[in-house]
């Protein structure tokens, strides 16, 4: 799959086969993540793999659009470390791009996946805080529910030519 594919034919996936990952892919699509720009390269990210069942019942407690996390086979917490942070303020942008690494890498190895969003939620970002004794410089950014797709999705049409401006805010002719 080329990249242009792999962009336009990720889709959010909610319904997911009883099947596991195995750990050398779910390394190699985390690796992705790891390889996002970030500003001064200081990748400044950790990445928490969610596997038990009981982590996930605590996680859907604390999100309340995750239900797809029940037949997930992993989870991945993406977290910001602020002591990393060179220049403040940018740990959700370069978390955000790995983020979206890891979405269409592990599109590209068949999976499914779905972001869900954490910051900048206080009440989610406190109740997973307190699932996994978060330290306070690590900062819970999104989560992610992966697994092999039980679903298929159509690419929409999203090309909005009203959206692009030349050379200022004008409309182009
Ligand atoms: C910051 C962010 C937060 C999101 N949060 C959720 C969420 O909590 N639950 C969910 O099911 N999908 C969530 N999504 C997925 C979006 O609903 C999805 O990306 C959007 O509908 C476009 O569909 P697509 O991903 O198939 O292109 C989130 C996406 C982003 C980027």
């Amino acid at each position: 799959m080329d990249t242009f594919e792999a962009i336009k034919t990720r889709r959010s996936i909610r319904k997911f086969k009883n099947r596991e990952i195995p750990d050398d892919l779910t390394e190699k699509i985390i690796e992705a993540g790891m390889y996002a720009p970030s500003a001064r390269n200081q990748q400044p990210w950790h990445f928490i793999l969610v596997t038990r069942q009981e982590l996930k019942e605590k996680l859907m407690k604390a999100h309340p659009y995750a239900s797809m996390l029940r037949e997930a086979p992993l989870a991945i917490l993406v977290c910001g470390d602020t002591d990393l942070e060179l220049s403040h303020g940018y740990w959700p942008v370069d978390c955000s791009a790995a983020t979206q690494n890891i979405l269409l890498a592990a599109h590209n190895e068949g999976l499914g996946s779905v972001w869900l969003g954490v910051y900048p939620r206080t009440e989610r970002i406190n109740a997973i805080r307190t699932i996994f004794s978060l330290p306070p410089n690590i900062q819970p950014l999104s989560l992610i529910a992966l697994g092999y797709p039980a679903e298929d999705k159509k690419v929409p049409n999203r090309f909005n030519r009203d959206r692009i401006h030349i050379n200022g805010w004008q409309i182009r002719e």
